[in-house]
C-alpha cells in the first residue's frame, strides 16, 4: 500500500476508471464521501433531463408518451439495471420507491406457501424494510410474525433450523446501511430454500458498486434504491426483480392500471400484465425516470470488476490511513477490514459523531452520521480519486476529537 500523497497520484493516473470523474458535476472544493445515501449528478443525467424537458415535454407532449418511448421507461431502465445485479432481461422494472416495491415482493413471496406465517430478517435492518414489514403483518389473516434475529449468516442459518417450517420468507439487506456488513447472498439464499423458504434481498447498499449474480444465487426477489450508488437522484425510482419462475403465479397487490395486461383499454376489470410489467402500479415519473436511466447508463459503460476492485482498494486506503493518522481519537471502526464482508462505505463509532460531522462537512468533506453515534463514509469508485482519500483523512486529523 502505498504511503504518501504522490504515491496516490501515480495510483490516481494508472486508474482505469479515472476517466469516469469527467462526468459528474462535483462542487470545486467539495470530497464528496456520501454517494451510498445521495450518489452525485452525472452530465449525461442532467443533459437527458433536460433534453426529455425541452423537446420531449415542450415539444412533443403527450406524444411523448409513444414517440420518446416514455411508456417503455420502467421495462427498458429495469433491463439496464438488471445488468447490474446479474439478473435477466424482463426480470427487473424501475418504478414507485424501495418501501412500495418491498410492499408488493413481499406480499407476493408470502403467497409461495401460504401456510408459512413467519417472515425472518435482521434485528437492525433499515427501518423501512421492517416498517413495511410490520404494516403487512397487520394486513393480513392469519397474521404473520415478524421475527428478528442479529446480523450474521450463522444467527439466519440458526433461525432456519429451529422455525423452518414456519417460515416463509426471508428478508435482509444485503449490504447493512450503518456498517455496511455484506452478507453471503449466496450462502443465505441456499439455506433459506433448503427450509422451504423465499428469498427478498434489499440491494439498496450493493448495487452498483457490487458485483452481483442474483440470477446464479437463485433469489427469488430483490428490491433497491435508484438515489444511492445508482446516482438517479434525489427521490428517484427505485426497482424490483422477479425471478421469472415466480413472476406469473402470482400477480401483486397494488394493482394499478399500468400492470394490467391493456392499460390503454380503460377496462372495468384487472387483468394482470405478463411478465414483470404486472409488477408496474401507476403512470412512471418520466423527468425522475430520465435521470435514472441516464446515470445507470454511465455505471454500465465501466466493468463491475473494476468498479468493486476500485471499491475496496478505496476503503482499504481509507481504513489504513485513518488507522495510521487518526489513533487516539475516540474514533472506533464499525466496518469489516476484511473486504469479502463489506460493501463500498466505512463508519466509524465517536461520542461526538455529529459535531465532528458537522465540523467536518464545514471544512468540505461530506459524510453523514447514524444515530446514536457513527459517522458514515461512502466511496463511489467513479467520481473518487485515490487523492481524495488521503485529503479527507488529513481533514479528520485536523479534527480536535478528544479520545
Ligand atoms: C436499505 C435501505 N432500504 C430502503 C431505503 C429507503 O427506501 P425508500 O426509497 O422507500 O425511502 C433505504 C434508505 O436509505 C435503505 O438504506
Amino acid at each position: 500500500m502505498p504511503v504518501a500523497r504522490h504515491d496516490l497520484e501515480a495510483l490516481d493516473r494508472a486508474d482505469a476508471l479515472r476517466d469516469f470523474r469527467s462526468q459528474f458535476e462535483l462542487p470545486p472544493g467539495v470530497i464528496y464521501l456520501d454517494g451510498n445515501s445521495l450518489g452525485a449528478l452525472s452530465r449525461r443525467s442532467r443533459e437527458r433531463v433536460a433534453a426529455v424537458v425541452e423537446g420531449d415535454w415542450g415539444r412533443g407532449l403527450i406524444r411523448s408518451w409513444d414517440d420518446a418511448g416514455w411508456i417503455e421507461m420502467p421495462r427498458r431502465t429495469g433491463d439496464k439495471i438488471a445488468r447490474l445485479i446479474g439478473a435477466g432481461q424482463g426480470e427487473v422494472v424501475a418504478t414507485d420507491s424501495t418501501s412500495v416495491n418491498l410492499f408488493k415482493v413481499l406480499s407476493v413471496a408470502l403467497r409461495v406457501d401460504p401456510k408459512r406465517r413467519v417472515i425472518l430478517s435482521e434485528r437492525s435492518n433499515f427501518p423501512t424494510d421492517l416498517h413495511v414489514a410490520q404494516g403487512l403483518a397487520t394486513q393480513l389473516t392469519p397474521p404473520i410474525e415478524l421475527m428478528l434475529v442479529e446480523g450474521t449468516e450463522d444467527a439466519i442459518e440458526a433461525a432456519l433450523i429451529e422455525r423452518g417450517s414456519e417460515i416463509g420468507v426471508v428478508h435482509l439487506t444485503h449490504v447493512h446501511y450503518c456498517t455496511a456488513r455484506m452478507y453471503d447472498m449466496a450462502r443465505v439464499t441456499r439455506a433459506a430454500h433448503k427450509a422451504g423458504a423465499v428469498v427478498v434481498w434489499d440491494l439498496s447498499h450493493s448495487a452498483g458498486v457490487v458485483a452481483l449474480d442474483v440470477a446464479g444465487c437463485e433469489v427469488d426477489f430483490a428490491v433497491g434504491c435508484g438515489y444511492k450508488h445508482l446516482n438517479g437522484g434525489p427521490g428517484a425510482p427505485a426497482y424490483l426483480y422477479v425471478a421469472r419462475r415466480w413472476q406469473e403465479r402470482f400477480s401483486q397487490p397494488i394493482s394499478g392500471w399500468m400492470g394490467d395486461a391493456q392499460p390503454f383499454a380503460f377496462r372495468a376489470s384487472y387483468e394482470p400484465a405478463p411478465g414483470i410489467s404486472r409488477y408496474l402500479s401507476g403512470t412512471p415519473p418520466v423527468l425522475a425516470m430520465a435521470a435514472l436511466e441516464a446515470s445507470v447508463e454511465v455505471i454500465l459503460e465501466a466493468p463491475m470488476d473494476a468498479i468493486r476492485r476500485k471499491s475496496v482498494a478505496l476503503c482499504d486506503l481509507f481504513i489504513e490511513l485513518m488507522d495510521r493518522r487518526c489513533g487516539g481519537m475516540g474514533l472506533e471502526l464499525v466496518t469489516a477490514r476484511e473486504s469479502a464482508w463489506r460493501g463500498s462505505h466505512v463508519s466509524y463509532r465517536h461520542a461526538e459523531s455529529e459535531a465532528a460531522m458537522r465540523a467536518l462537512i464545514a471544512q468540505g468533506v461530506i459524510g453523514d452520521c447514524r444515530p446514536p453515534d457513527l459517522m458514515r463514509f461512502g466511496f463511489a469508485p467513479l467520481y473518487l480519486r485515490y487523492v481524495d482519500v488521503w485529503d479527507a483523512v488529513e481533514r479528520i486529523a485536523a479534527l480536535s476529537l478528544r479520545g
